[in-house]
């Protein structure tokens, strides 16, 4: 879970920078009402990735992870028209959910939701995206690396959310259970991104952390 205490910083950018619109004030009341709220990026985070999306000039994102389409839709707002933010989500539940609420939002057209396991999905994926945002099962980010590291397009940006493993990677016990998949999954694609030759990396300190990449040359 994401801090619920917000710190005087963020309290400030959330009231100065970010500002939801109607589609993205339904997701977040679905995600409350369902008791999912702060399993999803914060406003501040989901502004940082429109931010990327308009910077890179992206057309296609990849996302891995959905959850109800929150990120998505920061995303998919910053596409042209003829963008489109390829969305994968494991959970059922969760996918319908999506579905519906991306439907309804003013970019439908620019979000296309694929229900499965994401390893299995990027496999039989046929793009170079421009920027991919990893946010899902936390002992699969290793293989979800790799495949980002190979697809993107040169100058274009990997996302990852939760870098810190919420708290282990950092010394923190925040009553957070990760399994010993999830600790080796996470150093990997943190020291991956921080030194490979090919890529600029850097890590922001959000309360979960976040790392971000471009590739630089082939
Ligand atoms: C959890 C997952 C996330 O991606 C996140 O940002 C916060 C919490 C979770 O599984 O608890
Ligand atoms: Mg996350």
């Amino acid at each position: 879970m994401s801090r619920e205490i917000l710190s005087n910083s963020e309290k400030y950018i959330l009231q100065h920078f970010v500002h939801e619109d109607e589609d993205l004030v339904r997701v977040r009341k679905a995600l409350i009402a369902d008791g999912k709220f702060g399993i999803n990026v914060s406003g501040t985070e989901g502004k940082l990735l429109q931010f990327l999306v308009g910077l890179t000039g992206a057309k296609r994102v990849v996302e891995i992870g959905v959850l109800y389409g929150y990120s998505t839709l920061w995303m998919a707002k910053a596409l042209p028209e003829d963008g489109q933010v390829i969305a994968i989500e494991r959970d059922e539940k969760n996918f319908i959910k999506a579905k519906e609420l991306m439907g309804a939002s003013s970019v439908a057209e620019r979000v296309h939701l694929i229900q499965g396991d994401a390893r299995e999905a990027l496999a039989s994926l046929d793009v170079t995206p421009d920027l991919v945002f990893i946010d899902a099962d936390k002992a699969n980010y290793r293989h979800y690396l790799d495949w980002a590291m190979r697809a993107v397009r040169v100058g274009g940006v990997i996302v990852g959310d939760n870098t810190f493993l919420f708290g282990h990677l950092i010394g923190e016990d925040r009553g957070e259970k990760a399994g010993a998949a999830a600790i080796e999954s996470m150093r990997y694609f943190n020291e991956t991104l921080a030194q490979a030759k090919n890529f600029r990396s850097v890590m922001i300190p959000t309360y979960e952390g976040m790392t971000l990449a471009q590739r630089l040359r082939e």
